[in-house]
């Protein structure tokens, strides 16, 4: 895997089972990644040095995981100009409105892109990095069509069994 062009980010191991989606979406387009676990509460220096890090190493967006009183993806927001991409994982109180809320109500001046609550915004934040990313990248833009192509063509061979 050369230089990763995608940082996956979140909050704790605990959102592993979300954010695999999103890893294993990036290695079906063959798009390299990086994916850690740094809290923005519990290591925020090391969020800093790892946002300062990953800059450098050339990536192009990062997407952000995290729950409850989700901050991880305004405060990446505040150290790059990088696109930031947000996930919000399902909390287990409150089912993810707290995480949705968190990441959505970013406050005018510092975007956070924010997707659907769970698996789908996992693997819809990969899709939107895809489609970032191909604006110039034509190989991966035909990944991308090959992709929806595929999709239009699964729910058009899809038959409904008779009534029961
Ligand atoms: C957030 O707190 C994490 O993103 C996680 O979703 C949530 C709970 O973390 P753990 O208590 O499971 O480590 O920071």
């Amino acid at each position: 895997m050369g230089a990763p062009l995608v940082s996956i980010v979140m909050g704790s191991s605990s959102d592993w089972e979300i954010m695999q989606q999103a890893a294993r979406q990036l290695q079906d387009f063959g798009v390299t990644y990086d994916a850690r676990v740094i809290s923005a509460h519990r290591s925020p220096d090391l969020l800093d040095d790892y946002i300062g890090e990953m800059a450098a190493q050339g990536v192009q967006c990062f997407i952000a995981g995290a729950g409850g009183a989700a901050h991880l993806a305004g405060v990446i927001a505040s150290k790059t100009m990088l696109p930031v991409l947000g996930v919000p994982v399902p909390s287990k109180y409150l089912k993810g409105m707290d995480s949705l809320l968190s990441i959505v109500q970013m406050p005018k001046g510092i975007p956070v892109a924010t997707f659907a609550i769970g698996e789908a915004g996992a693997a819809n934040a990969v899709l939107f990095a895809v489609s970032m990313l191909a604006l110039n990248d034509a190989g991966l833009a035909q990944k991308l069509a090959d992709y929806r192509k595929k999709q239009a063509e699964t729910i058009a061979a899809t038959t409904l069994p008779a009534p029961g």
